[in-house]
């Protein structure tokens, strides 16, 4: 081919691209407010495997869940539904990221907690098919993804709120390989898609009585993508005069945050998505690294809870998928639990979690055979939550006790 005409398919493929972002944008704007969870009658909540030991793990988050509502799962209030399909051989079969059937029965719940699952890249022996994460994000328009990652002891308190279905990610499966020589990726900021993000930390900030919020772009040279999400950040600003803000880099931010003198005066953050991605790794291996972060996916009709850590399918391959710590899928469900409205039942897993994983440690996973299962671990933490005293307990053991 010449020159003109790799420039003309390269055109059209562009083309297409701007028209599906004009349906999205459309989308956003037909959207409602926030489902109530309060007002339904039944809440449906979909428990997704996924691959490697992400059945293993979620298997024993669902037992933590049915033991915290047993009594409106009895009632009929809440139903629990297994979603199986989600695995890397079914994917690759049908080619999809998530296949159709998945996808109808994704739609049928109101939250869903998600194992990891495995996402191709280029050279392994599946097909380069999207990340069915991404992909999720994108079809449930899960546009808020919040990870929190708090270390007492050093007076760190951060939540952050990533976008999580544009920048980089929004065509990331979608650039131009316009000839043997020139590759083209794309980024896409949108007015909606930031506007909803930003506030959405605003209002957190608000509502958490935190009133600080920091803005992470990279606007001095990404101008046209960064700069439009920054000014609407200063637009949505002046609704919110309580909340103290400011804005960085994401060069410097991710400097900031190993400032031992600084870190602690940051609360909550908002920036997008490729950002996000890196800038929430680094902060989680504070806590004590990725494998300890949950993560929330919300978005206006659904949210998704899920652990960021990997399948792990050499745990399985050496069998010893049993002893995967299912610490941060089940601190996951905590989040779940906490966004449909169980705040106690929420507080007490995390106490529980903190004891079993942190301080009293009775019983201690090492992956292997030298410690114990995820199974006994999800006993252990159910004993735990029985115990009537356990927020003396939790409290002892944070003062030191
Ligand atoms: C995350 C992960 C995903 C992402 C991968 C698995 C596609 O790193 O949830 O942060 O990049 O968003
Ligand atoms: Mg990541």
């Amino acid at each position: 081919m010449k020159e003109k005409d790799y420039i003309q398919k390269a055109k059209e493929h562009f083309g297409k691209l701007l028209e599906k972002q004009f349906a999205r944008i459309e989308k956003m704007k037909a959207e409602e407010e926030f489902i109530d969870y309060s007002k339904l009658e039944q809440l449906v909540i979909g428990i997704v495997g996924g691959d490697g030991i992400g059945p293993y793990i979620t298997e024993e988050a669902r037992k933590i869940i049915e033991f915290l509502l047993a009594d409106d799962i009895k009632a009929g209030k809440i139903v629990i539904k297994n979603i199986d399909g989600l695995t890397i051989e079914n994917r690759a079969r049908q080619n999809k990221a998530i296949p159709d059937d998945v996808l109808g029965e994704l739609k049928k719940c109101h939250v869903i907690l998600k194992g990891p699952t495995t996402t191709p890249r280029a050279g392994d022996p599946w097909p380069n098919i999207e990340s069915a994460n991404v992909a999720m994000r994108k079809e449930l328009d899960l546009f808020a993804n919040v990870r929190p990652v708090q270390v007492p002891e050093e007076g760190i308190d951060w939540v952050f709120y990533r976008e999580n279905t544009e920048g980089a990610y929004a065509l990331g499966s979608d650039g131009i390989m316009v000839n043997d020589d020139l590759a083209i990726d794309f980024t896409v900021t949108t007015y909606e898609g930031s506007y909803r993000i930003i506030k959405a930390a605003f209002d957190y900030a608000r509502k958490s009585g935190k009133n600080k919020l920091t803005v992470v772009t990279k606007a001095n040279v990404v101008k046209t993508t960064d700069g439009l999400f920054l000014d609407i950040a200063k637009e949505i600003a002046k609704d919110y005069p309580e909340v103290e803000w400011d804005d960085w880099y994401i060069d410097i931010m991710t400097a900031k945050l190993i400032d031992e003198k600084r870190r602690q005066d940051f609360k909550v953050f908002v920036l997008p998505n490729l950002y996000g991605d890196i800038l929430t790794d680094e902060a989680a291996e504070f806590q004590g690294g990725v494998g300890t972060a949950g993560s929330a996916n919300i978005g206006k009709s659904y949210a998704m809870f899920e652990a960021i850590h990997g399948s792990a399918p050499r745990m399985v391959q050496e069998g010893r998928a049993q002893y995967a710590d299912p610490s941060s899928i089940i601190r996951a469900a905590g989040m779940l639990l906490e966004h449909i409205g169980y705040q106690e039942e929420a507080s007490r897993l995390q106490m529980a979690l903190d004891i079993c994983g942190n301080y009293e440690k009775k019983i201690v996973m090492t992956g292997r055979d030298t410690g114990a299962t995820g199974g006994e671990y999800a006993e252990y933490l159910m004993d735990t939550l029985q115990d009537k005293n356990l927020k003396e307990r939790w409290e002892d053991y944070r003062a030191g006790k």
